[in-house]
């Protein structure tokens, strides 16, 4: 990697933007070398990152809860056109920029949240959604959103799991009075944190697998490859399942 900035300055200014979250290798110093998760979120990306083209040319991502850019620069890097990095919190999108021009890649770092991706008036051929979803307490809304107003074609997704990792068959309806279903380990569940988690005030919403997947599905994604625990690759569809988004169901159809 070739930049302008000498190892003191890349120093200096890591210090000063810390601390950090992404652990990235800024001219050969790391931004966050004691992370609880090991290098993370090399050691995570490994894991899925040849479900990813690794040709992006001509393509647009955008990269939601971007943080200090791991991800926007590894798009980059695999030559995407625009990448554009979004994130609600000042100090991370500072340290995003500062990574962008240390590896002298062009990426635009926007302060937007999820839940304003409507105001961008644009899709994008990749979203990212990797490690936002347990941090809202809106998160089908989140879904929903990006569904109608960003994503056109790929959808990466990565969520936090808790409780089963098993994903049995559901089926379509139940009776009222078959309530066996909602002690199976494997029904959807979404466990609600009403203090904190791993003493995160920000974890509102921890899916198990089976609940990530049936919400993906249910804002209109197909999951088309499952590479991690984690970590869904996931297709838009034009024809979402929305009959019960509104109550009573069919009252808005037309
Ligand atoms: C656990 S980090 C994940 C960072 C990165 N996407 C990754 O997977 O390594 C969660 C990020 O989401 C951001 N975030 C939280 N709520 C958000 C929201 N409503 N809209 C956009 N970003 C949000 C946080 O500021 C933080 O940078």
């Amino acid at each position: 990697m070739t930049t302008a900035f000498s190892p003191d300055e890349i120093r200096r200014e890591i210090t000063r933007l810390g601390p950090w979250f992404h652990n990235l290798d800024l001219g050969g110093i790391s931004t966050a070398p004691d992370h609880f998760l090991g290098d993370f979120p090399s050691i995570k990306w490994r894991t899925f990152c040849n479900a990813i083209a690794p040709d992006l040319s001509g393509k647009s991502v955008l990269d939601i809860g971007c943080n200090a850019g791991f991800y926007s620069l590894e798009m980059k890097r695999r030559g995407a056109t625009r990448v554009l990095g979004i994130d609600c919190d000042d100090s991370y999108l500072d340290q995003a920029r500062f990574a962008a021009k240390v590896t002298e890649l062009d990426i635009e770092f926007r302060k937007m949240s999820v839940y304003d991706v409507g105001a961008l008036g644009e899709v994008f051929d990749v979203v990212l959604f990797l490690g936002v979803l347990y941090h809202l307490r809106h998160p089908l809304l989140a879904l929903d959103l990006i569904h109608e107003h960003v994503a056109r074609d790929l959808l990466v997704f990565q969520t936090m799991q808790r409780g089963s990792p098993a994903a049995g068959e559901l089926a379509e309806n139940y009776d009222f009075w078959d309530v066996e279903p909602f002690a199976r380990p494997d029904y959807p569940k979404l466990h609600f944190i009403e203090h904190r988690y791993a003493n995160d005030p920000t974890n509102w919403w921890i899916p198990n697998r089976a609940c990530a997947e049936a919400m993906l599905r249910s804002a209109g994604f197909v999951i088309v490859s499952h590479p991690e625990i984690e970590v869904h690759i996931c297709r838009y569809v034009a024809d979402c399942p929305t009959d019960g988004a509104v109550y009573p169901a069919g009252r808005n159809a037309t």
